[in-house]
């Protein structure tokens, strides 16, 4: 008897492992050699498994457009052809939701997200350009103050940037007038250094909340939310945009003055709003700052491209240290930088979505069913030869026949590939206003100092998506600043 029942255990556990490990052969898709190997739990258990790195040799590892394969005991379907990913993600309506963007009004169901993008859009960015400035002035001066006379700062600038990405949150999404370089207490700073590993949060829609931050990140939007709706405080910000839609005021146009309503039509909840902003944060604080700062690597590191990019930034106007929001717009060579740095070092490197309703995937005979996951692995696509000449290579000119935002490149191929932004329903509504806080990070920082690798750091320099999913340098990023002789009037 006692030893009937080990038995009968292990048989059960063996048999529902094998299930599991059959589940695309059995549904006919071509599939990876599936099984748990000694060595792989003990990777996992030390947590030294690489999803990342795991998922972008799948990719690699054959010619089927469709790969299953298996995230521990979560059988998922890695999407293998651009063409094939763009039209699943754009095309697959209803089949593919996200669920948590969803709000009710009245009878109705919106995306919260379709709402919000007006936010993001060209009039509303060039009014809130003078906080991101101010946020931009902040590092500098930051950098400047810890300057010795004569002598060049040693600093870790990938900290400093997450620094600067957390004052661009802070101030414009949580609506408060601070300056964490000086507030290194603050509850946003501490969210900083909290790191989350989670090896299943390559979806933005769905990585972990901090909990123990999130009752206090909600106070600080309650408080925020008082002072305008009570007190008529009008900041031109994110959030007083976020404040107009919880009072059915418009979120285009260009009023940023509040026309408060009764407390039981409110659209969103405090708690729903301090979520939204959570979420903000969530996707973009790593994002912006990991941009920065590997297009600083690349650029410090290759002496051309750095000139060229000085030489676009040379021409800017920048009286008294400040930059104009419509000239930014056109630098062509900077934008080509930017998007060749998400090509190479897209922050987030998987694009993951959970059916929700079976689903017959487009020229094929199969069908993803419900409750199933799909994988676009965005960095292996973007590091495909086939779609990217010298894919390892950081050459910003690839994309100069660009026509249009989605990316077309010189060499190789004419389709869209470039996706660093997402494509369909869920892609990023922040893109342009990420675009510009990394603008003006990099202008202020190369306007204002010269700047020097450290090249022992560049020798070794290991790139980590580790806690996923997020991509950053492992040991921060050395860097000698020298001050320029600019600008001395506005930043002494
Ligand atoms: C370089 C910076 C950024 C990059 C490369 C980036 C990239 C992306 C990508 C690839 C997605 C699509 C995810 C998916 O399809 O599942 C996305 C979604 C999104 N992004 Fe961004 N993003 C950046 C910055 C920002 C910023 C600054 C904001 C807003 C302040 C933002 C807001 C969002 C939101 C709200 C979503 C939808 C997330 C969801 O569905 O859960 N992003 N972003």
């Amino acid at each position: 008897m006692w030893l009937l029942l080990p038995i009968l255990l292990y048989s059960a556990v063996f048999l529902s492992v094998r299930h599991i490990y059959s589940h695309w052969r059995r549904r006919g898709f071509p599939s990876e050699k599936a099984g748990i190997t000694w060595s792989f739990l003990q990777k996992a258990y030390r947590r030294e498994f690489r999803h990342v790195e795991a998922i972008c040799e799948a990719y690699q590892s054959g010619k089927d457009r469709l790969l299953g394969i298996y995230c521990f005991f979560r059988p998922v379907l890695l999407v293998r052809n651009v063409e094939l990913a763009q039209t699943i993600l754009q095309q697959s309506n209803g089949h593919f939701n996200e669920l948590k963007w969803d709000y009710v009004a009245g009878y109705r169901r919106f995306n919260l997200l379709e709402k919000l993008a007006p936010m993001f859009g060209t009039k509303r960015l060039s009014e809130m350009f003078g906080q991101v400035q101010k946020v931009g002035d902040h590092l500098i001066h930051h950098l400047l103050d810890r300057q010795v006379q004569g002598c060049p700062l040693e600093v870790d600038l990938q900290q400093k940037l997450r620094v600067y990405s957390v004052n661009i949150i802070a101030n414009l999404i949580y609506g408060l007038d601070i300056n964490n370089f000086e507030h290194e207490d603050h509850i946003l700073t501490s969210y900083l250094s909290h790191n989350q590993a989670s090896i299943q949060s390559f979806t933005l829609g769905r990585l972990p909340q901090k909990s123990s931050y999130t009752y206090r990140l909600r106070d600080l939007i309650k408080q925020s939310v008082e002072l305008r709706e009570d007190h008529g405080l009008i900041r031109k910000d994110i959030l007083q945009l976020l404040v107009r839609f919880r009072n059915g005021n418009e979120v285009s146009g260009d009023k940023w003055q509040l026309e408060p309503i009764n407390e039981a039509d409110k659209l969103l909840s405090i708690k729903r709003m301090a979520k939204v902003a959570e979420d903000l944060l969530k996707v973009s604080l790593d994002a912006v700052a990991s941009t920065v700062t590997f297009t600083l690597l690349e650029i410090l590191q290759e002496p051309l491209i750095g000139e060229k990019l000085r030489a676009e930034i040379k021409e800017l106007s920048n009286e008294n240290g400040q930059l104009k929001f419509e000239e930014l717009n056109g630098l062509r060579y900077m934008d080509m930088c930017l998007k060749e740095t998400l090509r190479k070092y897209p922050p987030l490197p998987i694009i993951e979505r959970v059916c929700r309703k079976s689903y017959s995937l487009p020229n094929s005979k199969f069908t993803i069913d419900e409750g199933k996951t799909l994988m676009v692995p965005l960095l292996a696509m973007h590091r495909d030869e086939k779609y990217f000449s010298e894919p390892m290579k950081y050459k910003p000119l690839r994309f100069l026949q660009t026509t249009n935002d989605v990316g077309q490149c010189e060499d190789k191929t004419k389709s869209n590939v470039f996706i660093g932004f997402g494509i369909g329903g869920s892609q990023c509504v922040g893109q342009n206003f990420a675009k510009l806080v990394i603008k003006v990070a990099l202008i202020k920082l190369l306007q204002n100092f010269h700047l020097e690798l450290d090249a022992n750091q560049v020798k070794t320099l290991e790139v980590s998506h580790r806690p996923a999913p997020f991509i950053h340098t492992k040991d921060g990023l050395k860097v000698k600043l020298k001050r320029r002789e600019i600008n001395t009037k506005f930043y002494s």
